[in-house]
């Protein structure tokens, strides 16, 4: 029942990282793992391979890796799309609009300094959270069958 997701406070939001923190614990979920970690551009674009090739990458490997980075795992039932709706829409000035109580209305800048990150499915969060914690126990993955 409860589910796991990996959150990122992205170079652009570590100095918010208290508040952050603060509303993601206020909203339900526990804090189960954290590290802080400074990636490098080939770790960035490693973590963030299925976007190789779109017109933001190069950017958001510079700003990735620009900076240091909080990762964390967070557990709450439905964790992956709670966690999505409380980051907001990628575009913060979308979130400002649509979701001004979500992270990204309150701590993202523009499209890729956008504060947070979140896992978009089950398989991507265990994925994710492998790679910042790869000694972490993680039930397998449903497969449908
Ligand atoms: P994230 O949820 O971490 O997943 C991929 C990231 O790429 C996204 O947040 C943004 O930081 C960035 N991104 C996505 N779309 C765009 C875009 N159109 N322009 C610039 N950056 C983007």
């Amino acid at each position: 029942e409860l589910e796991k997701t990996l959150a990122i406070i992205k170079p652009d939001a570590v100095q918010d990282a208290d508040e952050i923190k603060r509303i993601i614990k206020a909203s339900g979920f526990s804090v189960i793992a954290e590290r802080q970690i400074h990636l490098s551009t080939e770790q960035a674009g490693d973590f963030y391979a299925e976007h190789y090739g779109k017109m933001f990458f190069t950017n958001l490997m510079s700003f990735m890796s620009g900076g240091p980075i909080i990762a964390i795992v967070l557990a709450k039932k439905n964790a992956i799309e709670d966690w999505r709706k409380l980051m907001g829409p990628t575009n913060p000035m979308d979130a400002r609009e649509r979701f001004p109580d979500s992270i990204r209305a309150l701590f993202g800048k523009d499209q890729t300094q956008n504060s947070v990150h979140g896992s978009d499915s089950v398989a991507s969060a265990s994925r994710e959270i492998r790679f910042f914690f790869p000694q972490m126990i993680l039930e397998p993955i449903p497969t449908g069958q």
